[in-house]
């Protein structure tokens, strides 16, 4: 049976880590750390994710501000808005909410954004240098990942990882993350996708499975190794019929896997919290390192 990898908890140690840090800021007569998150139109997930991030800045001792905009907006007008954030002495760091409308071209709009305040680690220039183990920003969902396999002391070096899924913002970062000569790391890595053949043929065979997939329940008990670790990225909206409307499904049929698995991380409760509180650590960094703070 598997032990669980408590992200609930870890997060919370995180985030009294940088209370106290804040508090110390504080009683030091300097500003508060300043996040500004970026909502567009009406995406109920987006919705409940900003509000989730402007939460974890009170709770943490950050300023936050939420900037709010119809699914209409141009791109100019974005783009101007990013540009006041940039040279704002008052914002450490901010990030824009994705999706964006189809009128708006993601890509643009990430480029715009200054990479010392780029604390979602999107920027081309903070995921280069993320790939070449400079210091930067990581992408909040692998730095909470690693930070989890960190504190549990999850031994990666020698091991076989396979993460399924090569989005941007989760599976492709993370491969290259467990690849890295560090701790975690060390790792051999196998990205997998929707070309791959047989996944199975990769998931039974490795000692780490990484799923950032949307796929709710997808991986099997029968599809891993006695003793794997599991680290479920997925958060799918499920409807049933609670008074939500929905559920939270993960991408592994926990049950199965559980009774296999040596580490596992639960949804809710896993990586979600840790991408959070990951987020108020680059924030953190992002004011420390600020050219206005010194
Ligand atoms: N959409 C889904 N995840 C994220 C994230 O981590 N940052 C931003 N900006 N948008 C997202």
């Amino acid at each position: 049976m598997a032990e669980i990898l408590d992200g609930l908890k870890v997060s919370k140690e995180i985030k009294a880590e940088i209370k106290t840090e804040v508090e110390k800021i504080l009683e030091g007569k300097r500003r508060a750390p300043h996040l500004v998150a970026i909502l567009v139109g009406n995406n109920g997930a987006s919705k409940a994710y900003v509000n989730s991030k402007v939460k974890d800045c009170e709770e943490v001792g950050f300023r936050s501000t939420l900037l709010k905009f119809p699914s209409t907006v141009s791109e100019s007008e974005l783009l101007e808005k990013i540009d006041d954030l940039n040279k704002s002495k008052s914002v450490d760091g901010f990030i824009v909410q994705l999706p964006l409308p189809d009128q708006i071209d993601q890509e643009k709009i990430i480029k715009a954004i200054d990479p010392r305040k780029d604390v979602d680690g999107f920027h081309p220039e903070n995921f280069g240098k993320m790939a070449l183990e400079m210091d930067t920003f990581l992408p909040a969902t692998p730095f909470g990942i690693l930070t989890l396999l960190e504190r549990y002391n999850i031994e990666t070096k020698g091991k076989d990882c396979v993460i399924i899924g090569r989005s941007k913002i989760v599976g492709r970062p993370m491969s290259i993350l467990m690849g890295r000569k560090d701790f975690p790391g060390n790792s051999t890595v196998t990205l997998t996708h929707s070309y791959t053949k047989d996944i199975e043929e990769y998931t039974k065979k490795a000692d780490i499975v990484i799923t950032a997939l949307g796929d709710p329940h997808f991986l099997k008990g029968s599809m891993i190794k006695d003793g794997s670790v599991i680290v479920d990225v997925g958060i799918t909206r499920v409807e049933d019929d609670s008074p939500k409307g929905y559920y939270l499904a993960g991408d592994v049929d926990f049950d199965s896997c559980s009774a296999k698995a040596s580490w596992i991380t639960p949804v809710p409760g896993g990586v979600g919290p840790m991408t959070r509180a990951m987020l108020m650590k680059n924030t953190l960094i992002a004011y420390k390192t600020s050219v206005y703070n010194d």
